[in-house]
């Protein structure tokens, strides 16, 4: 299975001043335990980080200091994450039938997610790991009133490994280009195709490392998987 890694953002919510997936958890870049995972998979053989160019040296010192089994290429991010997928889908080796999709900020899914995404795309050509919502959401409008309360019994936050049949993802992406479509995960290009997406049970501890106080919980999340006190 081939693996994309978008990691080309810039951390803004973050507050850093450079990108989040270089700041540190548990000792090791954010990036790095994401890779671990990837290396940990039984499907996953090829990985593409998309990242900026102005990273790229400290990935590769990541990288080699992994000493990961696993082919890694580094390819040229985009402006937005939907910009940086499609760059990735251009440079997926021609053998790509099918691909996961996989935050670098999501530092915490298991190699058991990244594997349950793996085969579950052969009996669904778009598929996304997603966990119930907790909270009641409302819709709300510009002025701060609420306009209704969908039923969460429908509800689904909705995470990364996303995994697509390669071509299809690729043509939706391409329509996205046409439309003008502004999307923040590539299911809702799925979606806005006509194409159907299967939910795969998520994890509850795969967050996405967005803001600080998301890297303190990812510390106690590690530490409490690594068995530490
Ligand atoms: N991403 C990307 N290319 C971009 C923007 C984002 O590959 N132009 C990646 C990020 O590196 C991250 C994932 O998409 O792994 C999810 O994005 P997000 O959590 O929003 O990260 P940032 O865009 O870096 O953070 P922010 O929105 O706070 O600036
Ligand atoms: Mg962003």
């Amino acid at each position: 299975m081939y693996l994309l890694i978008p990691a080309a953002g810039s951390g803004r919510r973050m507050g850093s001043n450079r990108n989040k997936l270089l700041l540190e958890v548990r000792s090791r870049p954010i990036i790095a335990w994401t890779l671990l995972a990837a290396q940990a998979s039984r499907y996953i053989s090829w990985i593409g980080i998309i990242s900026q160019p102005i990273d790229w040296q400290e990935f590769q010192e990541i990288i080699a200091d992994l000493q990961l089994s696993k082919p890694v290429e580094l390819i040229k991010g985009g402006s937005t994450r939907q910009e940086s997928v499609y760059n990735g889908l251009q440079a997926l080796p021609a053998t790509a039938e099918q691909v996961l999709i996989h935050d670098g900020a999501r530092c915490l899914a298991t190699p058991n997610l990244l594997d349950r995404c793996a085969e579950a795309i052969h009996n669904s050509p778009g598929l996304i790991a997603a966990v119930p919502v907790k909270d009641t959401i409302k819709v709300v409008d510009e002025n701060g009133i609420i306009q209704s309360t969908p039923d969460r019994r429908q509800l689904w936050a909705a995470q990364t490994p996303q995994g697509f049949d390669v071509k299809l993802l690729k043509q939706c992406h391409a329509e996205g280009i046409r439309q003008a479509w502004e999307v923040t995960d590539d299911a809702a290009l799925f979606e806005k195709c006509g194409y159907q997406v299967r939910i795969v049970e998520g994890e509850e501890t795969n967050l996405k490392v967005t803001t600080p106080q998301d890297l303190a919980i990812a510390e106690f999340i590690l530490r409490t998987r690594l068995g530490e006190e």
